[in-house]
């Protein structure tokens, strides 16, 4: 009997399917079919992808009515489409399929057990840190398995609307003039390249009660048009940058007090701030991360719900497949005759990262390498690219931060220790978004061995294959498209 988890209505639509044993048959976002990014609803692509398996029981990640009735009290109306699961699946499946059962859970549940069940724990303490969902904005769950593989929850701690650090972070974004809900990574790249100046009037303007994250304002409607006039748009997400880490430290150490167990899975879309999770490793001694931690993620979540038990998860590589064989000998002829070249096989990523399947790699050592990248991608300079490393290498040239001996879903960053070297990979601040890789058998394991038994170098330019203003790329057709526009041969 498989599941199908949904995860579509308000932002970035996405299913997920499972079957009774808890294998993952397929996880994958809408926008990557639509080509309309954080695409909110189920499109034909999506829907031809899942309704080969014949759900019959369908799970919705969180609870319609509560949502609505929080929307009303946040001055933002009521969608009468959308009080009801039933409502808003008969709109997202259009029919075309039809469950014998259909379930719905609390949001950050859903986010919890999306990354309880697919960890490697018996028993964690989970932190869901995001904007908002129903009414929760944070939550601190004790997690386990009962005697029965039956995994069950307990909710230790909540913080609710409008106190909400995802809130503040989104709010940030927009005032320095990118897109709330979607381009709240590139403020904390921009992060970098800022001075403190204004950290104290930050937390001074948001904080009211630190340890409890009570906010002075609902960010929910924006910083304040007078705040901070005249910083620059970097110095602003510095400021920002520190508050939230700050924030982010006392969940944790709430949740580490609560002394559930020392494993720690964390979920959220905050839970992609990969600079504030270098501290995670000071309070836990084992993290878990799924890597699509954000409501995408939570149509997994869901499924796990409606299932009950363990997910075997293997890897992030569960959308849509380009079959064939990796192309190694494609790439390092692309690699060391270019310098930079693209790669679509196999199945996509589920998350925001291209971990080497839908991937755009270069040569991590030349000093043009990142003008070139950013050439082809159209985007600003400021912002870094990530390397992508053999595992058991990761050490000699980066600084892991405790808590992540391996990195294998790019989720913190490290300290480069020779920056010098690698000037294509290394943020203003001399960190990186590593991506380890282990001896796994996968196809960017067999390259990376290869490249470095020729060129002496262990690590690759790892970038999303995309083409500017669009998703990462899904099937093959993208990636002709993406070689006509950029010039840059994408291998299959
Ligand atoms: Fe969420």
């Amino acid at each position: 009997m498989n599941i199908l988890g949904i995860s579509a209505g308000f932002h970035d639509a996405a299913a997920t399917v499972i079957n009774s044993q808890g294998d993952i048959l397929f996880a994958g976002h809408s926008e990557r079919y639509s080509k309309r990014k954080n695409d909110a609803d189920f499109g034909q692509g999506l829907l031809d992808e899942v309704v080969e398996y014949g759900p019959e029981i369908v799970a919705y990640y969180e609870r319609p009515w509560n949502k609505q009735f929080r929307q009303w009290y946040a001055g933002q109306g009521i969608e009468w489409d959308k009080l009801t699961t039933q409502q808003i699946l008969k709109k997202q499946l259009g029919g075309q399929i039809e469950p014998e059962r259909i379930h719905s859970y609390n949001h950050h549940l859903s986010h919890a057990a999306g990354g309880f069940q697919t960890s490697p724990f018996e028993r964690a303490t989970v932190v869901v840190i995001d904007a908002i969902g129903e009414w929760d904005t944070i939550s601190i769950w004790g997690a386990e398995y009962d005697h029965k593989g039956v995994a069950r929850y307990t909710r230790l701690w909540r913080q609710v609307y409008p106190h909400s650090i995802g809130l503040f972070y989104s709010a940030v974004t927009s005032r320095i003039g990118l897109h709330p809900l979607d381009e709240e990574y590139i403020t904390m790249g921009m992060a970098a390249w800022g001075r403190n100046t204004w950290y104290h009037d930050m937390r001074e303007h948001v904080i009211a009660d630190e340890r409890d994250i009570q906010l002075r304002h609902n960010f929910h409607t924006g910083m304040g048009a007078d705040f901070l006039v005249g910083a620059s748009n970097e110095n602003i997400a510095a400021a920002a940058q520190l508050v939230a880490e700050d924030l982010i430290r006392q969940v944790m150490i709430r949740a580490r007090n609560m002394e559930f167990s020392t494993n720690l899975v964390y979920m959220g879309g905050v839970a992609l701030n990969c600079t504030a999770n270098r501290m995670l490793g000071e309070y836990f001694d084992k993290i878990w991360i799924m890597p699509c931690p954000g409501d995408a993620g939570s149509s997994l979540g869901a499924a796990a719900l409606a299932l009950g038990r363990r997910i075997n998860w293997r890897n992030s590589y569960l959308g849509h497949c380009i079959p064939g064989v990796y192309p190694v000998n494609g790439l390092l002829d692309g690699l060391l005759t270019e310098q930079i070249v693209g790669v679509a096989s196999g199945r996509a990523e589920f998350g925001p990262r291209a971990l080497g399947n839908r991937s755009l790699l270069a040569d991590p050592r030349g000093s043009k390498i990142k003008e070139k990248v950013n050439a082809i991608k159209r985007r600003q300079q400021f912002r870094p690219f990530a390397p992508v490393i053999l595992e058991e290498l990761a050490d000699t040239y980066f600084d892991m931060p405790s808590g992540f001996k391996h990195s294998r879903y790019m989720q913190s960053v490290a300290r480069c220790r020779v920056p010098e070297l690698f000037p294509a990979i290394v943020h203003v601040d001399n960190t990186s978004r590593v991506q380890t890789v282990p001896l796994d058998g996968s196809g960017i394991r067999e390259l990376l061995e290869k490249w470095y038994v020729m060129t002496g170098c262990p690590m690759l330019l790892n970038t999303s294959l995309n083409i500017r203003g669009e998703p990462i790329v899904n099937d093959r057709a993208d990636a002709d498209r993406f070689e006509q526009l950029y010039g840059v041969r994408v291998c299959s």
